[in-house]
């Protein structure tokens, strides 16, 4: 296994969240990618807590059923972990210096910067390139996680009898599939400030991006599980139900948008309205160019409208599929649907291509 590094061979990506396993599988096309395979399925609640595995099995089985669903022959799977579990860092290093020389350099920066013992760490580098403006120099990426998220994670693939081949950091995976985006963003997002706000059942991961580099990224504790309570609690459903009607309106009250669904809008606009407010502190950017609303809540039909008007800034629902063909296995109509949700899954099947 390589943290962050690739081999040209194919992959699935699988993002491990919340709410469900999502497996996609792209394949390179004369233009763009094609999608040839993919599935989503729902994990229990309890299975994955904020982003934290705590039913390796439960997850296993997830994942066996997702390959099964979408008749995947591959074995070999990108999976990442979130950004809270990991640490990164662009440091500068002396340019020219041999593998064994830039490994204990390496070591030493790592020591310095990272908070835990380096025995319990899985540690990465890739040089970057050249540092801007100086030429003795190369900036190096350095990527650590704390084993036990790698591990849980790799476990919980190899029960499916899948090989995770590239563990990436999911803010990485991101910021790869942001290049899918880009088409339809004003500009093509060239000199513009982007903000990527992923909304999906207890997270929300807004990411800031200038001329088409991530310059910031954080995660918020808020998502569509509110709403889904809330239909829970004023219609006495359990929670799958409750989580099948609020995607098809089946069985709730005239009164649900009311009541229920346009304060929900009212919250997520508030929340986002919230989370860029953090960002221009930390970053001293007063705006914003364009919104980018993903996340599975991002179905919600109108939420980009709302934030539009809310934020005074324009907003479009995530589509990274926009420009790709599909495969003859691939439900169209549900990825479309699915669409906004799989922006981490298309970060990292792409690091199939690397
Ligand atoms: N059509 C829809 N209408 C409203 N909500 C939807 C729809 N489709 C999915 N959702 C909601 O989106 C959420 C799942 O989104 P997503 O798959 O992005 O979350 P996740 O990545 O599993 O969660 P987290 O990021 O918190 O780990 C759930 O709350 C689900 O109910
Ligand atoms: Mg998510």
């Amino acid at each position: 296994m390589s943290f962050l590094k690739s081999r040209h061979t194919p992959k699935f990506g699988i993002d491990i969240s919340s709410s469900s396993v999502k497996l996609l599988e792209l394949s390179e096309a004369r233009k763009g990618y094609r999608v040839e395979a993919y599935a989503i399925v729902p994990l229990s609640t309890g299975a994955v807590q904020e982003k934290n595995i705590a039913e390796i099995e439960a997850v296993g089985d997830a994942v066996q059923e997702a390959i099964s669903r979408a008749g995947t022959k591959t074995k070999e799977a990108v999976i990442a972990v979130p950004g809270s579990a990991a640490i990164s860092k662009i440091v500068n290093l002396p340019a020219g210096l041999s593998d064994d020389e830039m490994e204990a350099q390496i070591q030493m920066e790592a020591d310095q910067s990272i908070p835990y013992p380096l025995e319990e760490v899985n540690l990465d580098f890739e040089v970057l390139g050249p540092t801007q403006g100086n030429p003795n120099t190369v900036d190096v990426l350095l990527a650590a996680s704390r084993s036990e998220h790698v591990e849980r994670r790799v476990a919980a693939v190899e029960l499916a009898k899948v090989k995770a081949r590239i563990v990436d950091i999911e803010p990485f995976a991101v910021e790869n599939a942001f290049q899918l985006l880009t088409p339809s963003l004003p500009d093509q997002g060239r000199e513009q400030t982007i903000a990527v706000v992923d909304i999906g059942a207890t997270m929300t991961d807004l990411s800031v991006f200038r001329d088409g580099r991530m310059i910031y990224t954080r995660e918020h504790a808020f998502g569509g599980n509110q709403l889904t309570e809330e239909i829970m609690r004023r219609y006495q459903l359990n929670y799958q139900e409750a989580g099948k009607a609020k995607k098809t309106g089946a069985g709730l009250p005239d009164t649900y948008n009311e009541e229920v669904l346009n304060p929900f809008k009212e919250n997520v606009t508030q929340q986002v309205t919230r989370f860029l407010q953090f960002f221009y502190s930390s970053s001293g950017f007063d705006q914003i160019d364009h919104i980018v609303v993903g996340g599975g809540t991002a179905a919600i039909p109108g939420l980009d409208d709302m934030v539009a008007e809310s934020t005074g800034t324009s907003a479009s629902t995530a589509n990274p599929f926009a420009n790709m063909k599909t495969g003859s296995r691939v439900p169209r109509q549900a990825l479309a649907n699915d669409a906004p949700s799989l922006l981490i899954a298309c970060g990292l099947a792409l690091r199939s291509f690397d």
